[in-house]
């Protein structure tokens, strides 16, 4: 069964204690939250704060998405704020291998991602060394945005990858994630999606999750 972790930026922020409980309630696998820095990507969402100030009130792991430049400079205080598993973007890394030992040593799950036009060839000398590689479904920088489905392609090349060489890293597709795209994610190898808008923008939250892992 595909694991979801909805992504907060959709939630109401002056509610993020019952926004959080609702999914958890629901059958959520992990939190994600999506951290802007106005350069990488053009807009501004959180940072270590909030990540601090939600931590008491979940039991899931927190997947935190730094869509920011110089990564390296904020992964400690995530960790200490309570981050369970840290993704950056190949793009913002020079030393992509260092930023992801570091991540490790810090006692947390390093992941990479990858913007929509980044080819595989990236991080294929990385696979070992990731908990998770997090597809870009859309631009990074706002939820809302409609699937771009020729990731799939990208998708569908590690997960043969992955198999042949005997990983168990999760694949996790963020952007435009609903109960219809989803299947198309699954289908080409996702083991986690990220949903904002399909979850916290629906009437019955709890049912759109529900609708999106297939528990439903
Ligand atoms: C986009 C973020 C996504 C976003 C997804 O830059 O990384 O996690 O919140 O939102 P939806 O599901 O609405 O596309
Ligand atoms: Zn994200």
């Amino acid at each position: 069964m595909v694991k979801v972790a909805p992504s907060i930026l959709a939630a109401d922020f002056a509610n993020l204690q019952s926004e959080i409980e609702i999914v958890e309630r629901a059958g959520a696998d992990w939190i994600h939250i999506d951290v802007m820095d106005g350069h990488f990507v053009p807009n501004i969402t959180m940072g270590a704060l909030v990540v601090d100030a939600i931590r008491p009130h979940t039991k899931l792991p927190l997947d935190v998405h730094l869509m920011i430049e110089n990564p390296d400079q904020y992964t400690e205080s995530f960790v200490k704020a309570g981050a369970d598993i840290i993704t950056v973007h190949v793009e913002t890394c020079k030393h992509l291998h260092r930023t992801l030992q570091h991540i490790r040593s810090l006692g947390c799950k390093p992941g990479v991602v990858l913007n929509p036009h980044t080819p595989i060839e990236t991080i294929q000398h990385v696979l070992e060394d990731v908990h998770v590689v997090l597809f870009m479904t859309v631009n990074p920088g706002f939820g809302g945005q409609a699937f771009i489905p020729s990731v799939l392609q990208k998708v569908a090349a590690l997960a043969k990858i992955k198999e042949e060489k005997g990983l168990q890293f999760d694949i996790e597709i963020d952007g435009g994630v609903n109960s219809e795209t989803v299947k198309d994610c699954v289908a080409a190898g996702a083991t986690v999606v990220v949903a904002g808008s399909a979850i916290y923008g629906a009437t019955d939250k709890e049912a759109a999750l529900k609708k999106i892992k297939g528990t439903n």
